[in-house]
């Protein structure tokens, strides 16, 4: 049967050989079944060009594999050895200012460096060959959260090549980029370097062009180690770690059409309740990109670095926080790292077995999480389908969404992608419902709603796509400054939301961006800020209004309904409070159910994963008051029967296989205070 996987990176070559054999009782002892090893080990495994001594490694996954550990074997690629550098100090990073980067640190490779490449292809290759058959090997683990840009000599010759396949011609790239201001055209290809600094403003189109080949140089070389891997005869899954929340250099659905398994690391930004609702996002965005079960490769153990400090993250934290990433289709939870270093540039991150070692309320901690986690292993097995969560709303998520909004000058420097996404995916999980994203183009027939909270640059498949679904009976809603340009940053003209005005029933003719300071009231007692736009109806009616400023009495938030489907238009910015009342407004219009209806706002989170064995509903208690809960089922954690009730204390969880089968309709559940 397929089991939760539980563990995280091991990095034995920091220990001596003492420390292994403790290292295999200590992870016995915590149910640990599964360790990530070789992630920073290249100096380890060639500590001269060309010369192997992979001795060390042999002896750690025999080891593993007696004490019934698996692991995942990483390639070293993200961290190539002082060796390296001296050799090919062509193959160094180089910043956009001309600054060269030294050894010193980690990631200190040229992605289109040949020597680069070569190195890496080389190791692989010696790796896949060495245990690409080892019983113990659960997959690959390619490199270490690719992103490192280059803007050197090697990117510039690359990025050139890229952008003859994508434009064809000199004509058409300055087309497209808009060369023609600022005296910037091109008369040949080997003109165009990345865009590095340079006096004042960079073009946009320049800008986001890079990204995405930076994206597409970072997938060939993943590709290249992936092949050397396949030759060598392995068949364990291929993975490479994607970073959240931050991390955005990678077309994450490109990258996952090629991964076996897509996993992600995910450090949260706040020790806060929203810290809660960020497990969700990274997990619900992992899981779409997966398109079904996926992997927390990895995440802290308890610590959250929180601006100046690293704050303390509780055990009942690190517990819900792990299931929150199972409950939404995660094979397990991973962490970053098993033993805490004893010194190196991390020596003060946390771990599952801390500095002060097994005698500590840590290690209790990952003893207690690994328990756990065993009583769940039949929650591991996905049904037939694959589909782990039944959502009836989606997200569109576009990493070029995010490129866009990064290039420099946009009327507001406060528009930010994540920040708008995250603000519509925290509203859905204060709401209570499971939520999806999907990429352009994607099959959203079964979505009630469909967000897009920010696509500023916009292509014609995307408008067609969201067109089509608004006649098959959609309801879609769009954020502000939306379809406005198209994919190479060209302003549509003639009023904006240019490609979108025919589908919203919309013509803006004037965007008002507002000062810090002023916010904004709506005729429906919704308070908005940052942003307003001077909203012509041409089709859509206003459902909202201004009730204050310049644009007092005009439209704030507007909906097209005249055809099969609904096309809502939101021309400001809502704070939180008022874009959870209209999220949760549309979800009652259309009859979208809370996971469980009565846990919404009790601090209970709810959350459904369906499973080949039923479903199980997974309650993650973030609330301070112990709740009874009520409904038919089998607690896994504790048990218990739930059909009687049982009692959820402040910050505990509860795992319930459900009576009634995954597809049938949603078993009730009550709650009360305990
Ligand atoms: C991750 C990285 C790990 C470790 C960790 C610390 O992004 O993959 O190697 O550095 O961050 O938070």
């Amino acid at each position: 049967m397929t089991t939760l996987l539980f563990g995280g990176d091991y990095n034995p070559e920091q220990w001596p050989r003492e420390v292994w054999a403790e290292d295999m009782t200590l992870m016995r002892r915590a149910g640990v079944n599964t360790v990530t090893v070789g992630v920073f080990s290249w100096a380890s495994l060639e500590p001269r060009e060309g010369e192997y001594d992979a001795g060390w490694l042999d002896d750690v996954v025999g080891m593993l594999h007696d004490a019934g550990i698996g692991f995942f074997l990483a390639t070293p690629t993200a961290s190539p050895p002082p060796w390296f550098t001296r050799a090919h100090p062509d193959a160094m990073p180089v910043r956009p200012d001309g600054t060269r980067l030294t050894h010193g640190s980690r990631d200190t490779y040229a992605i289109s460096a040949p020597a680069y490449r070569d190195a890496a292809r080389r190791i692989a290759r010696f790796l896949a060959e060495r245990y690409g058959d080892h019983p113990g090997l659960r997959g690959w683990h390619v490199h270490n959260e690719y992103g490192t840009i280059d803007h050197g000599p090697h990117a510039e010759a690359a990025f050139q090549r890229w952008l003859q396949r994508r434009f064809g011609s000199v004509e058409a790239l300055n087309d497209a980029w808009y060369t023609a201001f600022w005296s910037q055209r091109y008369d040949a290809w080997d003109q165009v370097t990345p865009p590095r600094t340079t006096q004042y403003l960079a073009n946009p189109a320049h800008a986001v062009d890079f990204k995405r080949f930076c994206s597409d140089e970072m997938l060939a070389a993943f590709t290249e180690q992936k092949d050397e891997i396949l030759a060598a005869g392995s068949t364990a899954p291929v993975t490479t770690n994607f970073m959240l929340p931050t991390w955005n250099h990678l077309d994450q659905w490109a990258w996952s059409d090629r991964l076996d398994l897509v996993s992600v690391d995910h450090y949260l930004d706040t020790p806060g309740p929203d810290g809660e609702a960020h497990v969700a996002y990274g997990a619900d965005l992992t899981r779409s990109w997966a398109g079904g079960p996926w992997l927390l490769m990895e995440q802290s153990a308890s610590g959250i670095r929180d601006g100046a400090r690293l704050a303390h993250k509780d055990t009942d934290r690190m517990i819900r926080n792990s299931l929150g990433y199972v409950a939404r289709g995660s094979q397990g939870s991973l962490f970053f790292q098993w033993r805490a270093s004893a010194g190196g540039s991390e020596a003060w991150h946390s771990a599952l077995v801390p500095h002060a070692g097994p005698d500590s309320e840590g290690f209790a901690g990952t003893v207690e999480l690994g328990a756990l986690l065993g009583r769940l292993e039949e929650v591991a097995e996905p049904p037939a389908d694959g589909r782990v969560v039944d959502a009836d709303v989606a997200v569109l998520w576009d990493a070029d969404g995010w490129w866009s909004l990064e290039t420099p000058h946009l009327p507001h420097d406060g528009l930010d992608y994540a920040t708008e996404v995250r603000a519509t995916h925290r509203a859905l999980w204060r709401a209570g419902v499971a939520v999806d994203f999907v990429r352009s183009g994607a099959d959203v027939a079964r979505y009630r709603v469909l967000f897009v909270p920010s696509l500023m640059a916009t292509d014609a498949a995307t408008v067609t796509w969201l067109t089509q679904y608004v006649a098959g009976g959609g309801h879609l809603v769009v954020g502000r400054f939306t379809g406005v340009a198209d994919e190479h940053q060209r302003v549509v003209a003639g009023g904006y939301p240019g490609l979108l005005r025919d589908l919203l029933g919309v013509r803006v003719t004037e965007l008002r961006p507002l000062a810090d300071d002023e916010t904004r009231r709506l005729n429906d007692g919704a308070t908005c800020d940052q942003w307003t736009e001077r909203v012509h109806l041409t089709g859509a009616r206003a459902v909202a209004t201004y009730t204050d400023g310049e644009l007092a009495g005009l439209p704030a938030v507007t909906r097209r309904d005249d055809g099969p489907g609904v096309a809502a238009d939101g021309a400001t910015r809502l704070v939180q409070e008022s874009l959870d009342r209209f999220v949760a407004g549309l979800l009652a219009e259309h009859g979208v159910q809370a996971v469980v209806p009565a846990a919404v706002g009790t601090g209970l989170e709810a959350v459904r994963r369906r499973g080949a064995h039923g479903s199980y509903l997974f309650l993650l208690h973030h609330g301070d008051r112990p709740l009874r809960v009520t409904g038919p089922g089998h607690d896994l954690v504790t048990g218990a029967a739930t059909d009687g009730g049982i009692t959820v204390r402040a910050g505990g969880v509860a795992v319930v296989r459900e009576t009634a089968g995954s597809d049938g309709p949603a078993p009730h559940w009550l709650l009360e205070p305990a």
